[in-house]
């Protein structure tokens, strides 16, 4: 079969990919192994006007990875990234995807790749944002890259839902406690030897720096690596598919009405590369 055509559309992140139809997603044997080499190499794939339902689009993923499962979804591939929360009991949640982060920054493992399908879209806002954090360390300067290296950050989900809700209720706090806190070194040194910043929502404090000095570091490597000249944005037609490598991108969702019909079809792949 053909290799993947593909059509930049940011200097550092995202790429749109032509000529794939479900046929091919399905069955052709080397698909999946030229879609990683693109994730690889842009962060984002951009699929227009695919059109995928649920079973075709966990037949396809499960094509790439292994696509984690959660019991209250059916099928239960699918979650849906939704703040309906008819659509999704934990939809309250889902105002996290406001602000940049990594998905799964608090688990052992952080997941690989996900896959998002639009079912409906926004009125006004819910474009996607993506920026490389692999392009944001090397961008960096000799000596700003020795810096980082030495630092390690505490990760919490608490911090990522406090950017969204500043004044939880106390049994708010505790749910948001449950989840454990986890340390990881800002730079994320990859099997492929390739090297990334692990920053966004879940960052809560650099360890051993006061907490001014902390948020100010953080804020600037944040800022920097999301600068608008750095990051794609995809506005998102109903049938769209986007694909992101989770471990080289942060990605957010722009800000759109809580009572929004928006409705994306979300299937996550696992990860096998814990942050070293
Ligand atoms: C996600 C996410 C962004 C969006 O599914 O992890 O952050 O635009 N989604 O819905
Ligand atoms: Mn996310």
């Amino acid at each position: 079969m053909a290799a993947l055509t593909t059509e930049r559309l940011g200097d550092a992140v995202g790429a749109q990919v032509l000529g794939v139809d479900h046929d091919r997603l399905l069955d052709d044997p080397e698909l999946p192994a030229l879609i990683h080499d693109a994730l690889e190499e842009h962060g984002a794939l951009v699929f227009r006007g695919l059109h995928l339902d649920d079973t075709t689009q966990v037949a396809f993923s499960k094509r790439l990875g292994s696509v984690e499962t959660s019991p209250r979804s059916d099928p239960p591939e699918i979650f849906r990234v939704t703040l309906d929360p008819a659509k999704n009991p934990s939809a309250a949640y889902l105002r996290g995807t406001f602000d940049w982060h990594i998905d799964g920054m608090t688990d052992d493992i952080p997941i690989m790749a996900t896959i998002l399908s639009a079912h409906a879209v926004a009125a006004t806002g819910g474009e996607t944002e993506f920026a490389s954090s692999y392009a944001a360390y090397e961008d960096l300067s000799d000596d700003q890259k020795a810096y980082c290296e030495a630092q390690r950050v505490v990760h919490t989900f608490e911090a990522a839902q406090r950017l969204s809700n500043d004044d939880p209720t106390p049994e708010e706090l505790a749910r948001w406690r449950q989840r454990p806190s986890k340390e990881h070194p800002l730079v994320w040194h990859h099997q492929s030897g390739r090297k990334s910043l692990v920053l966004g929502a879940t960052a809560d404090h650099v360890v051993g720096f006061d907490p001014d000095e902390s948020k100010a570091l953080l804020a600037d490597l944040l800022d920097r690596s999301t600068a608008p000249e750095r990051i794609y944005r995809h506005e998102w037609a109903v049938g769209d598919t986007v694909i992101w490598d989770n471990r080289g991108v942060l990605h957010r969702a722009c800000r759109y009405d809580p009572t929004s019909a928006r409705d994306m079809h979300r299937c996550t792949l696992a990860g096998d590369e814990p942050v070293k």
